[in-house]
């Protein structure tokens, strides 16, 4: 998506607010945001349906939306939660899970960004290797810290 400067700033800082994306290197969020799509939404749209096969990840950057999943019981459809600017959901997709867990509607007019998994896997090699970095950097920390204890006994 080609978007002016600023607005490519904001949305990086959306993507690191996002605990996956948060250890990830600034030229990596960069080009995350070079491939976001940005989505906008109704009162009462779906946004994603529950049961349906998908493979995109959602972060609300105006608005708010409804979660609800349907009770196979009564077959109604239960509000599990209410999401706000800066939340994410279908992060299943994400996670290799195509199949949607719960509905989620625009509450008003709603505009998210989206990345799809493919996108996402390429430029960061997935959540696991996010993750791992994570783990690298403590490791690190570590070996750091115990040096400084030598040298500084
Ligand atoms: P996904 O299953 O990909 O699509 C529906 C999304 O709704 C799901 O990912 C989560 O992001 C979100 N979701 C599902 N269940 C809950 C819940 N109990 N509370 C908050 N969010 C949920």
């Amino acid at each position: 998506m080609r978007t002016g400067l600023i607005k490519h700033s904001q949305y990086t800082e959306l993507l690191r607010s996002v605990p996956s994306f948060h250890s990830l290197p600034e030229d990596v969020l960069s080009k995350l945001t070079d491939v976001l799509e940005e989505t906008h939404y109704s009162d009462g749209d779906y946004i994603i349906r529950q049961g349906a096969t998908g493979d995109t990840f959602f972060i609300i950057s105006e608005g708010q939306v409804r979660v609800s999943q349907n009770n196979a019981a009564s077959d109604e459809q239960a509000t599990v939660k209410t999401l706000f600017k800066g939340d994410w959901f279908g992060e299943q997709a994400l996670k290799g899970e195509d199949v949607r867990t719960a509905s989620v509607t625009a509450v008003g007019d709603v505009t998210c960004v989206v990345i799809d998994r493919e996108s996402f896997k390429q430029l960061t090699g997935g959540l696991d290797d996010a993750n791992n970095k994570q783990y690298d950097s403590e490791e690190v920390k570590a070996k750091l810290q115990a040096e400084a204890d030598f040298f500084s006994s």
